[in-house]
Order: C-alpha cells, then structure tokens, then sequence
C-alpha cells in the first residue's frame, strides 16, 4: 500500500488557499465527507480569497481557519506541529494567466517560492508522522497549447508552459517532483483542466460572462473566440482530488479533465441562451447581442485537452458531469448568490477590468 493510503480516520488535513474558488468547493465536499476530520484552512485572503465561502463552516468544532500567507515558513511549520497534519492539499496559488501577464512577481512568490515554502516545512514534519501526503494542485497549462490535430495532454507530455501562470506552476510542480526523488516525501501531483461553477471569482471567462449578463455589460471574447478549453466542473474535481488522496501513488502525476472541449465562442454563446431562458428581466435580450471580439490575449494558448486515463483506469474516477448540466448549474448559481457577487465587484475589481479590457 502506498504512504498516502492510510484507509482511516480521522486525517489532519491542511487545505491552503481554501477560501478560493476551487479550494472552498473541496474544503466543502472534505468537510461533508469526512465529518470526523480535523481541517485547517490556510489562505492569506488575497483578492482572490473570500471569507464568505467558508461562513457555513465557521462554527464547526474541527475546522479552523487561519489567515495568513504558504510563504511564512514559522507560521507553516506551527500549524503543521500544532494541528499534527498528515496531510497537505495545496491549492494556493496565483490562478489567473491576465494577472501573470500584467504582474507576474506575485506568481513567483506564492506559486514558485511559497511552494518551496510549504515542501521544506513538511520535510521537516514528516519524520513525525507515520504516513502523509503532499498533494499538489497543478494545471494542464504546464504542457502548453495544442494544434486542433493533436492527440489530448497526458502525464508524460512534455511540459512546454507559455504564460508566466503556467511557467509559474510548472516550476513548482518540478519541485515537488523533486521531494518526492530526492528526499522520499510523499508527494502527488495533478494537473487540470479548466475548471467552472460555484464560488469562482468574477474575472475569470465563465463567471464574468454570467455577470456581465446579467449586468448588460459587454461580454469581451479575446480574438477569434476559437480557442479551446477543456471544461470541468469543480465538484468532480473535488471527487478526483479525494480519490486520488485516498488512492493515488506517491511519486506520480495524474491528469484531470472532464472530457468537454469546447471553443470559447460556442461557450459564450451557450451561457448566453441559458441566462436568456433562466434569467427573467435582462437587461439586453437576446444576450447574444453583448458579445463583442476585443484584442487577444498576449501568447494566448490555442488549445487545451487533457487525456485523464490513468486517473479513471487505475484509480476508477470519472467525471460525472456534462459540459450542458454544468453550465445550467453555474448559470442558476449566478442568478441565486447576487449578493455573493456584487460585493466583489469593487475599486480593486474596475480597476483591473479597465485595464485588461479598455
Ligand atoms: P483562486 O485564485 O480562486 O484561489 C486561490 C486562493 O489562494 C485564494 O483564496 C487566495 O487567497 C489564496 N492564496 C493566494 N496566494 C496565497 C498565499 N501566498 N498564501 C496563502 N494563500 C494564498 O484559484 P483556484 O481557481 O481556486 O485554483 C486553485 C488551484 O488550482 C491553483 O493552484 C490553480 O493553479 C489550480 N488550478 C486551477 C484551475 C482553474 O480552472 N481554476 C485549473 C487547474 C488548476
Ligand atoms: P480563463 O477563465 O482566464 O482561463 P485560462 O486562461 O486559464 O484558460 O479563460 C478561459 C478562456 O477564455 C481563455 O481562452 C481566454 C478566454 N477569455 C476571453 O475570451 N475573454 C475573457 O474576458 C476572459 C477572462 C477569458
């Protein structure tokens, strides 16, 4: 049985960046799974991080919530000490490829070095403990953009990353390879494709088209509208990154995907016809009628698949929602959690609106 198969409960799991979209939806389906775990939650609340995702939580007697940044080495190796953590799953990081391009430090600084940061703390911890696991949450970008032709990313694609996003998370996941070869920490890694629903922040495609509709404001495509992406709907993330925690073997890499390649434009145009059917009063009717083509983003990656195989043969997960149920999930979401939305529509949001877009 491979170190991270420890088959009881309950775990000591450390969640960082769980107030963030994909972070909070897992520390949800963690803490409904797994009621006996003892969860700690740390995320340095950036703009990307919000308290509200977490509020149901707040009052639970083994969850706990600490504000503070993966690059704080005293403050990582307490938390691991106090709260005996045996598991880490790392989702902090800085997630959006238009922020790289208009300031890429902050990339560095979590993703590379606060990487870093947290794999020398549970170095340091391990020997405590009679089995753990460090998981990394990584991205399909690391290998780079395909042609319409090629076959989908698998683990052993080379990694080819373009953005300084990507180049950002492929250099951590070559460190945590590295844990795993040189000092024998038991480490996993997956890499994603791009994932949608609840909780996800405004400025990325899915959610700023939902909001934008519903605000008839204009819906910006980056340049043709052909690239492609690989669409995921987050709880079936969360349900590989439990099998894979569960089940995975220390040392590898799996890939996770959804199986729903679709061009941005199509896409666009089918949030548009849901929010036309669900959403009554819009603004501006068809929705159709706000797409407008602005200029691409700089070395915007054409196309992403990814091949998720190994995750479904070895380890028996599959993806359970379509691309069709998922958009109408994430659509309704949008409509019911206004409240949850418009707060995040601040100073800080116009600003970085105005100047990607205008
Ligand atoms: P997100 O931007 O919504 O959330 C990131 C969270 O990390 C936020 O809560 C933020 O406050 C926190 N954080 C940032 N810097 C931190 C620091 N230095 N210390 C502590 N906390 C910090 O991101 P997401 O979309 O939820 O992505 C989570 C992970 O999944 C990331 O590692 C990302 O690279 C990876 N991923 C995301 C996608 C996607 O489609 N969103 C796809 C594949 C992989
Ligand atoms: P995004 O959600 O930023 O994810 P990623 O760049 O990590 O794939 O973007 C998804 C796709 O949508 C990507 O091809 C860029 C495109 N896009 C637009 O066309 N307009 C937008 O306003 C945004 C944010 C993205």
């Amino acid at each position: 049985m491979s170190p991270n198969n420890q088959n009881k409960s309950p775990r000591h799991i450390l969640i960082t960046g769980g107030a963030g979209f994909i972070g909070s939806n897992f520390v949800h389906h963690w803490c409904n799974k797994y009621p006996d775990d003892q969860v700690i939650v740390l995320d340095a609340l950036t703009y990307a991080g919000n308290l509200n995702n977490l509020a149901s939580l707040q009052e639970r007697k083994n969850f706990r919530f600490v504000k503070g940044n993966i690059g704080d080495r005293p403050l990582v190796d307490q938390i691991l000490a106090e709260e005996k953590i045996d598991t880490i799953a790392h989702f902090a990081a800085e997630s959006h490829v238009d922020r790289s391009i208009l300031g890429p430090d902050a990339f560095i600084q979590t993703n590379i070095i606060g990487t870093f940061t947290l794999l020398e703390a549970f170095r340091k911890h391990y020997p405590t403990l009679e089995k753990g696991l460090f998981l990394h949450v990584s991205t399909d970008e690391v290998y780079g953009s395909l042609n319409p032709e090629d076959a989908a990313f698998t683990e052993t694609t080379a990694y080819a990353p373009n953005s300084p996003y990507s180049a950002s998370k492929a250099s951590s996941d070559h460190l945590v390879r590295a844990y795993f070869h040189t000092y024998n920490l038991p480490t996993i890694i997956t890499n994603c494709s791009n994932n949608y629903g609840p909780y996800h922040f405004p400025e990325k495609l899915i959610p700023l088209m939902c909001i934008n509709i519903l605000l008839g404001k204009p819906l910006p495509v980056y340049g043709d509208g052909q690239n492609v992406r690989d669409w995921l709907y987050v709880l079936d993330h969360c349900s590989a990154l439990d099998t894979v925690i569960n089940l995975g073997k220390s040392g590898e890499t799996y890939n996770v995907g959804g199986n729903n390649e679709v061009k941005n434009i199509d896409l666009v145009n089918m949030l548009c016809d849901l929010m036309d059917e669900l959403a009554p009063n819009l603004p501006v009717q068809p929705a159709r009628e706000l797409i407008t083509f602005v200029k691409d983003r700089p070395g915007h990656d054409r196309r992403y698949a990814i091949n998720s195989n190994k995750l479904q043969s070895e380890l028996g997960w599959n993806p359970t929602v379509t691309v069709e149920e998922g958009l109408r999930e994430t659509v309704k979401w949008y409509l019911n959690n206004r409240q949850w939305w418009e707060v995040l529509l601040s100073e800080e949001y116009q600003a970085y609106y105005q100047k990607v877009y205008e």
